[in-house]
């Protein structure tokens, strides 16, 4: 049996994709009668504190999130059950969508060009190419890659951080906290794509933006957060942004959220803000992916993508 417990997205949507997907195979909700020791899987987004209680036959947690440090903050979050995060082409092509349209956005000078217009000023700046701005993408893994070889295959000029070393055509690549310095030493733009992890909480801090390639990007270094709000520290931010520290920020996801309408984010100069839309999980490609997950792993076939609890991704 498989148990739906899915906060704050359509779960009707979720429960019929899945029933067509599923055959036969028995699907409950919350709030359904039903006997927990029965359910083997439990698909999951923002699942309550109560949601695992109970289930003692537990077979995998199946994580509708591409990211799963939430989940694994769970205080009841069953020990040795495996969990499958999602990974899926279309969140993959729709986050690469994000970096490209924010990184072009950056190369092409855009705030120049806004602030050019709200003054009616005509100035005839040309933008460097592509090849001469040198994107650092933190994170080589499903989202990270990609925008790496797609950046690439654009003109820019590539590097990537990542813990183990990775081999990416074309793209110049560090591995390990050790390297850290010299990747961001020759990066204009970062982007971030990592995952959410006691080593990564922060990372996007004021000592971060101080050491990335000053004078080549027109405006000053920048950056785009795609990953999660815990990476980055908004004060610093802020402050960088105003003391030109930082050229633009592009920030998808926020410490909290929706983000205060407090906030300074939301008029600091250069901040271009979206509400953790960059790559939303679509539940016809999700729903079919978690049921074949499930469908093969009934007859025996192992989990994919089964995330590292120790490692936090
Ligand atoms: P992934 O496949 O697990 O890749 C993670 C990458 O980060 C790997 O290259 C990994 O290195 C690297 N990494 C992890 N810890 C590191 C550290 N301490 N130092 C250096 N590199 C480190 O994850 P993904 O699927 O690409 O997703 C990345 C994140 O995107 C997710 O965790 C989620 O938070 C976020 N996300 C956001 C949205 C949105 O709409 N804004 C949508 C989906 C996902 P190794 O290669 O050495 O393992
Ligand atoms: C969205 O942020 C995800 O982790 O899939």
């Amino acid at each position: 049996m498989l148990l739906l417990h899915l906060s704050d997205v359509d779960e009707d949507r979720w429960s019929a994709r899945l029933a067509a997907k599923l055959g036969g195979y028995p699907i409950v909700r919350r709030g359904d009668q039903f006997d927990p020791r029965d359910v083997r899987y439990i698909f999951v987004w923002k699942p309550l504190e109560n949601a695992f209680d109970g289930l003692t036959n537990l077979k995998a947690v199946l994580s509708l999130g591409a990211g799963v440090d939430a989940l694994l903050r769970h205080p009841r979050l069953p020990e040795g059950v495996p969990i499958v995060r999602f990974v899926d082409e279309e969140l993959t092509q729709c986050m690469t969508d994000y970096v490209i349209a924010n990184v072009t956005m950056h190369q092409r000078c855009h705030s120049r060009y806004v602030a050019d217009q709200a003054a009616r000023h005509w100035t005839q700046f040309y933008p460097a190419p592509a090849w001469d701005i040198s994107v650092g993408i933190m994170g080589l893994g499903e989202l990270g890659r990609d925008a790496a070889e797609k950046l690439r295959a654009l003109g820019f000029a590539v590097r990537g951080w990542s813990r183990k070393a990775r081999d990416i055509e074309g793209v110049e690549t560090f591995a390990g906290p050790d390297s850290f310095d010299a990747f961001l030493a020759g990066t204009d733009i970062l982007v971030n794509l990592l995952p959410l992890t006691p080593e990564t909480e922060g990372i996007l801090n004021r000592k971060t933006f101080g050491k990335l390639r000053r004078d080549n990007l027109n405006g000053g270094p920048t950056i785009i957060n795609a990953a999660r709000g815990g990476h980055q520290n908004e004060d610093d931010i802020v402050t960088a942004l105003t003391d030109g520290t930082l050229g633009a920020a592009s920030l998808d996801v926020f410490q909290t959220e929706p983000l205060p309408e407090a906030s300074p984010l939301w008029t600091a100069p250069n901040c271009y803000i979206t509400p953790h839309i960059a790559a939303i999980s679509n539940p016809d490609s999700g729903a079919a992916y978690f049921a074949r997950v499930l469908l093969e792993h009934e007859q025996g076939k192992p989990l994919p993508n089964v995330i590292d609890v120790d490692r936090g991704y």
